[in-house]
Formats: C-alpha cells, sequence, structure tokens
C-alpha cells in the first residue's frame, strides 16, 4: 500500500491506536487500524516484514508487525521504549492519531517451510517479529502444513517475558506444540526455568532432522544461539534470522542499512545464517 501511495512512497497514511497493552514495565503492544478502510484493506503483510511508524513532529521508527496476516482488521506492534520517539509513542494513548507506512522488507521463507518442524528461539523483544509466524503457523487454516512447534523464550524477569497470554495460555494449547520459558536470575515468584536463553537450547538439545530454526534476540542472544544450533547440527541453511540495523527510508533509497551488497530494508530483516556468513565479518 503506501510504498507505493499516489507516488509519494514516503508519505505515510493515518491510522488509530485502538488498543494498548502493557506487556512488561518497557514494552506495549499497541493494536493499530487505519482511518481509511480501503488501506486498511489494501495494507497485506507477511510474517517478518516491518512497517515505519511516525510520531507526527517526532519522527520515524521502523517496528515489526507482530501480528499475523491471519489476523485482519487490524495490525499490531510491540515497542520497547528505548529512546526518544519510542518514548514519545509510549505516553500515547487509545484515540490517539500516528502514521504507518509499509509493510517493508522481505518475510519469513514460511513456503520452504512447510512440511517441517519449526523451533522458535526467541530473547526479549524479540519475540515480536516472531509472533507474526508463530500464530500464521498456529492458525487453524495453516496448522496441518507444519510440523511440531517448539518455541524457546527467555527474558531478564518474569516481568519481562512479552506476550504472556500467548506464552501461557494460547500456545501451549496447540496441538504438537510446546513453549519453553526462561528468566535470566532466580526470583521468589518463579517456578520456570532459570538460565539463559542459548545454556537452556544446548539443554533442550533439540534436533535439526527435518527442522528450521527461526532466532530473534538481542544480538549477544543471537550469536551463542547461532553457535548452538551449529554444534546441535543444524547447517547455516537450516537457520533464519533478523537483523536490526538503524533504517530510515526502508526503500532502498537512504543507504542507511546498507551491508556488503545488501540494504536490511530490501534484502533483509530476514536472513539465512547461511547468507549472514556471506556478508562482511562484523555482521
Ligand atoms: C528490522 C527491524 C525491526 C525492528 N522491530 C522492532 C520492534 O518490533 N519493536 C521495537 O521496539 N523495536 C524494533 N526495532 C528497533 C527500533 O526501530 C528502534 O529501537 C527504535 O527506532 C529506536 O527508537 P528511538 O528513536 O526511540 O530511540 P533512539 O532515540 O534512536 O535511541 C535512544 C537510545 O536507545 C538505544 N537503542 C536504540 N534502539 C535500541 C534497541 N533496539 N535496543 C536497545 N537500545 C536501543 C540507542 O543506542 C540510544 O542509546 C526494529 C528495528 C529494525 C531494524
Ligand atoms: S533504510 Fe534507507 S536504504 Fe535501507
Amino acid at each position: 500500500m503506501s510504498n507505493c501511495h499516489c507516488g509519494a512512497p514516503l508519505l505515510p497514511a493515518l491510522a488509530t491506536i485502538k488498543e494498548i497493552v502493557e506487556e512488561t514495565p518497557d514494552v506495549k503492544t499497541f493494536r493499530m487500524v487505519f482511518n481509511d478502510p480501503a488501506v486498511q484493506e489494501s495494507f497485506r503483510q507477511k510474517p517478518g516484514q516491518v512497517a515505519q511508524i511516525s510520531v507526527f513532529g517526532v519522527g520515524e521508527a521502523t517496528i515489526s508487525i507482530t501480528s499475523s496476516p491471519t489476523k485482519r482488521g487490524f495490525l499490531e506492534f510491540s515497542i520497547k521504549k528505548v529512546g526518544r520517539l519510542t518514548g514519545v509513542l509510549h505516553e500515547l494513548e487509545p484515540g490517539c492519531q500516528v502514521g504507518i507506512r509499509g509493510p517493508y522488507g522481505n518475510h519469513f521463507p514460511y513456503e520452504q517451510m512447510r512440511g517441517k518442524d519449526l523451533l522458535f528461539i526467541g530473547g526479549g523483544i524479540g519475540l515480536a517479529p516472531l509472533r507474526s509466524l508463530i500464530d500464521y503457523v498456529l492458525a487453524p487454516e495453516n496448522r496441518s502444513q507444519y510440523g511440531r512447534v517448539d518455541i524457546i523464550y527467555g527474558a531478564r524477569s518474569a516481568a519481562d517475558l512479552c506476550f504472556k497470554h500467548d506464552l501461557f495460555h494460547n500456545w501451549p494449547q496447540q496441538p504438537d506444540t510446546r513453549v519453553f520459558t526462561t528468566i535470566d536470575r532466580a526470583q521468589e515468584d518463579w517456578t520456570g526455568h532459570v538460565g539463559f536463553v542459548p545454556a537452556y537450547l544446548e539443554e533442550l538439545a533439540p534436533s535439526p532432522a527435518n527442522k528450521v530454526a527461526v532466532t530473534c534476540g538481542p544480538p549477544v542472544m543471537i550469536k551463542f544461539v547461532l553457535a548452538g544450533l551449529l554444534k546441535l547440527g543444524f547447517t547455516p541453511e537450516q537457520v533464519v534470522t533478523t537483523l536490526e540495523m538503524k533504517m530510515k527510508c526502508g526503500i532502498g533509497k537512504c543507504g542507511r542499512c546498507n551491508i556488503g551488497s545488501k540494504f536490511v530494508c530490501l534484502d533483509g530483516p530476514v536472513f539465512t545464517l547461511a547468507q549472514l556468513q556471506e556478508l562482511p565479518p562484523e555482521f
């Protein structure tokens, strides 16, 4: 839609915040609906794609669309308060207007994942892009096309776990789906697993047979998760991750997200480990 908006690809479309869920002390999920029903209807994202969210007079941020494309009529974004723009966004209330342009970027290779078991590994706000794919795969109309779904997810503390309703209610109730949550350090009211995500992955030691692993989280977590997956016998082609680079235009014009021969906004943010291994070593 708005990536070709009457010949003005950088023009955001107006949207209204309908609902806000406080996920953690610094993450909120915003449910947004375009003011123009025709724009809402024509907005067709794929799991893993992002949008540019604008707060008028403040600026824009690249945010993953966390709702599944199987859920129509709204878009959800889970946003961590880290700086000025996200700080202002966190002050907004239902009824406030924002701008949205997109969808941008590539998407998780959900077509090639059909017939495979899926292993999701997330950390902190990194569960936000994974949630769009998890809900897509678990949607009744798609579930039979995928095998077992295992989700390993960790955060610093129990309060920092995003999407608690999905983690503890919605997802574990789905057929052939298991959710393994962990927190970094023990706390009194937590009876679940304690330890970092990469260590929990090695402890659970999932088999790589007929499986695709999809991971997103803080760079340090991803680094050790990728090493752990290789140690467990996953090939670089079986591992999919997302790169978080600062983006500006989202449409391959400003060069802000350029890595070697790639633009994260066009070629990513989703890459297989095999593709990442071909990029300059700092990535
Ligand atoms: C492909 C992609 C998908 C993304 N998806 C999401 C998403 O779903 N939800 C979300 O909340 N963010 C997401 N981000 C990150 C988001 O775009 C930035 O965090 C946001 O633009 C920064 O907002 P700001 O302008 O308020 O912060 P700034 O004013 O730019 O930064 C303020 C301070 O926060 C630090 N900072 C910036 N970003 C981060 C970060 N991600 N983590 C920790 N510290 C940071 C900066 O280094 C700086 O010190 C995504 C980014 C990319 C590239
Ligand atoms: S964000 Fe401008 S080129 Fe990618």
